[in-house]
């Protein structure tokens, strides 16, 4: 396919001082869990796809800023740092790309747990995000920090950096001493917006006396940092000049704290959310200007460029999940993408691990060789074999690809007259459009492996005779669970899936029976159909399944729009209510025309026992063998794909 002539704007390269760049993309920084070797392969898959730049994830500039992300967390803190860093930049820059170190120290965002003492900050102020009291630098200790910044950068440069990024943005320490909220220090790094600079200043400025002229540096600052009372983008107009005259060759605008209250990274932000705020910035400054945020299409990034808003496209997650991103886009191969749906995984992931989940760790939802790149792990199958995938989710897609990547000869049977199977539902709900990402990658795989779809077919014991597969794989799906309740069997009863698969006509106001995640999309989903709708919820509280990062934002939407009842059980469903028993055990009485029921997902691996008589392989993967997310339906089938 050709590309399309509106991407051309996407790959004029750019120069600006000591870094020329092959496209207008970069690679934004993300933090991981992974160990030297794995961020070397992970970072080059990024690089070999095409990107003109990687900015590492935060690489610690010293002990007491540690942002707690495990043992492997990089850091540039000491000499012996340098020659870890080495073969991961050269790595990346053998594949075509430039690298960057992000430089960090998360001051009051560490905690006692990852430092074993107390985190320090401009001024002892409690963190939302940590639920710890920082304790307050003096000056002297802030001045050895400017010059930890400055000695890490003269290290990146040692290891073979083509520049460094300082990571002024997001709450960390740079961050907390250009904020009014954090910082109330009465020496020289406090008062006004440009005296509260004086901290990244000064690391501007020693380093640059550290590295010399002939090296990138990029600052990363919030534009607004989002934090009631906080910096505003007015502050930032202002501030942006003087970062530059202090030494600065780019900037990297982004949009906020993670204590901030405006979400920034879930699906409901809409796609390049935050371009406008570059574009402010560059109106003020004369070196290259970055955006970063939402940006998982190369057309809306061709846009932001197209308007002028930006130099330098960041991508975050788009390049998590698909490392090719950049090159698809190159090719006039949009259509492959496997886009980012902004579902927030990874960061829930990383996130956990902070907080010392020793299991958790960056992993991407529809991309299960994150982390894993460098491990070969699709591997030519040693004998090919005749495989059947009966159930046309993204499980039972996620298998056909990898089987048939690996040479197997896959035939996929599908009974609906699409692909998809319950994400086709999970996409209907508001602000869950970008689900349909994952439907639109598997459906396009499927037409360019070579494998048979059979679309509008359930797998039947004739046709198992017929083909004989060696292997078989069941990724049919849940089932719905249904409560014993009286009166579900009313024809004013429908379960949340038909709610969402059909345009059934709905009486004015609604009991949802469930408040997990389908309960209380369903509620939102019928809410903005003009309904008023009651969610009954056993549990102390809704949405318990679903990850934090989605989660304080869907709870504030719906807070505004549906009544929820917790800690509240279903008695009895009769023609013009259904009857409760509420938290102090009292029967009542909830007024409604119609009862959705959303109590839950079943597993239907009972369908494949009788299968495992038979001398053939069988595997069950997905909602069928446990109902989950798409992460665990994916996931699972990743591994079997690559086993049979
Ligand atoms: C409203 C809603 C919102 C959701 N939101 C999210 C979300 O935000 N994030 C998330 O991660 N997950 C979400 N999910 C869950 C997600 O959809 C599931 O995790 C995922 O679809 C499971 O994939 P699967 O392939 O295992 O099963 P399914 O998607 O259920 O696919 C099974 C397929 O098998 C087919 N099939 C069944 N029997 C046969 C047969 N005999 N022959 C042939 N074909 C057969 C079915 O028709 C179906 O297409 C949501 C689900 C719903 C309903
Ligand atoms: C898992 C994860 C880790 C991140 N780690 C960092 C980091 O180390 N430093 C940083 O400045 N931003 C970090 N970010 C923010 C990203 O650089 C980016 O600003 C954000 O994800 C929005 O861009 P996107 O929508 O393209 O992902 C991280 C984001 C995610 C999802
Ligand atoms: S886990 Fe979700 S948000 Fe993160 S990269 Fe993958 S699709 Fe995007």
């Amino acid at each position: 396919m050709m590309r399309d002539t509106k991407f051309d704007i996407l790959f004029e390269p750019l120069k600006m001082s000591n870094l020329t760049l092959k496209n207008r993309f970069f690679m934004a920084p993300i933090g991981t869990t992974f160990h030297m070797k794995q961020l070397s392969d992970f970072l080059a898959e990024r690089a070999k796809g095409d990107v003109a730049l990687i900015t590492t994830g935060e690489t610690c500039v010293h002990p007491g800023g540690r942002a707690g992300a495990g043992q492997e967390e990089p850091r540039l803190e000491t000499d012996d740092d340098i020659k870890a860093f080495s073969p991961l930049v050269k790595a990346v820059q053998n594949a075509g790309a430039k690298i960057v170190a992000q430089l960090n120290h998360a001051g009051r965002y560490s905690s006692s747990r990852a430092l074993q003492q107390q985190p320090v900050a401009p001024s002892a102020i409690a963190s939302r995000y940590t639920g710890e009291t920082p304790r307050e630098l003096s000056t002297a200790e802030t001045d050895d920090l400017v010059m930890a910044f400055a000695e890490a950068a003269l290290r990146a440069q040692k290891a073979g950096f083509d520049g460094i990024e300082i990571l002024g943005s997001s709450g960390y320490l740079i961050s907390q001493f250009l904020s009014p909220v954090t910082n109330k220090r009465d020496d020289k790094y406090g008062g006004d917006t440009l005296q509260r600079a004086t901290f990244l200043f000064s690391i501007l400025q020693e380093t640059r006396k550290k590295v010399g002229d002939d090296f990138n540096i990029c600052v990363k600052f919030d534009a607004e940092d989002s934090m009631e009372g906080g910096r505003t983008l007015k502050d930032s107009i202002l501030l942006a000049p003087h970062i530059v005259s202090a030494g600065a060759d780019r900037l990297h605008t982004w949009a906020g704290w993670h204590e901030a209250t405006r979400p920034m990274l879930p699906m409901f932000v809409k796609r390049g959310a935050f371009s406008h705020l570059a574009a402010e910035i560059k109106k003020v400054v004369d070196v290259p200007v970055s955006t970063v945020g939402r940006i998982n299409d190369p057309y809306v990034a061709a846009d932001i460029l197209a308007k002028g808003e930006a130099d330098l496209i960041g991508l975050g997650r788009a390049l998590l999940c698909d490392p090719d991103f950049v090159k698809k886009t190159s090719d006039g191969r949009t259509d492959e993408i496997r886009r980012c749906t902004a579902c927030c995984y990874c960061f829930d992931q990383i996130m956990r691990a902070i907080q010392g989940d020793k299991k958790a760790g960056l992993k991407c939802s529809i991309n299960p060789e994150l982390g894993r790149e460098g491990e070969g792990l699709i591997r030519p199958a040693e004998e090919k074999k005749n495989v059947v995938v009966v159930g046309g989710g993204p499980a039972g897609m996620e298998v056909a690809r990898t089987a048939s990547l690996r040479g197997h000869s896959v035939t996929l049977f599908e009974k609906d007259d699409k692909l998809g199977g319950l994400v086709n539902l999970a996409f209907v709900p508001p602000h869950k459009g970008e689900l349909k990402n994952v439907v639109d990658y598997y459906v396009r795989q499927m037409e360019i492996l070579p494998l048979k779809v059979r679309l509008g077919e359930s797998f039947t014991e004739e046709e198992f005779e017929r083909i004989k597969p060696d292997a078989l794989v069941f990724a049919a799906g849940a089932r719905e669970l249904l409560p014993r309740i009286p009166g579900i069997s009313a024809e004013h009863v429908f379960t949340a899936l038909e709610i969402l698969k059909d345009d059934i006509p709905v009486k004015e106001s609604v009991v949802v029976i469930g408040g997990g995640l389908i309960g209380v999309e369903t509620a939102e989903f019928l809410a903005d159909r003009g309904k008023k709708v009651t969610v009954i919820e056993m549990l102390k509280a809704v949405a318990t399944d679903v990850g934090p990062t989605i989660r304080w934002g869907l709870l504030a939407r719906l807070s505004k729009k549906i009544s929820m009842l917790t800690s509240t059980s279903v008695i009895e469903i009769k023609e013009k209510s259904v009857v409760v028993s509420d938290p102090e055990q009292n029967r009542k009485d909830i007024p409604c025309h119609t009862v959705v029921i959303a109590t839950g997902l079943s597993s239907r691996s009972d369908l494949v026992e009788p299968l495992k008589m038979r001398d053939t392989e069988v595997y069950v993967v997905g909602s069928c063998v446990k109902p989950g997310q798409i992460a665990d339906a994916v996931a699972d089938a990743f591994e079997v794909g690559c086993r049979i």
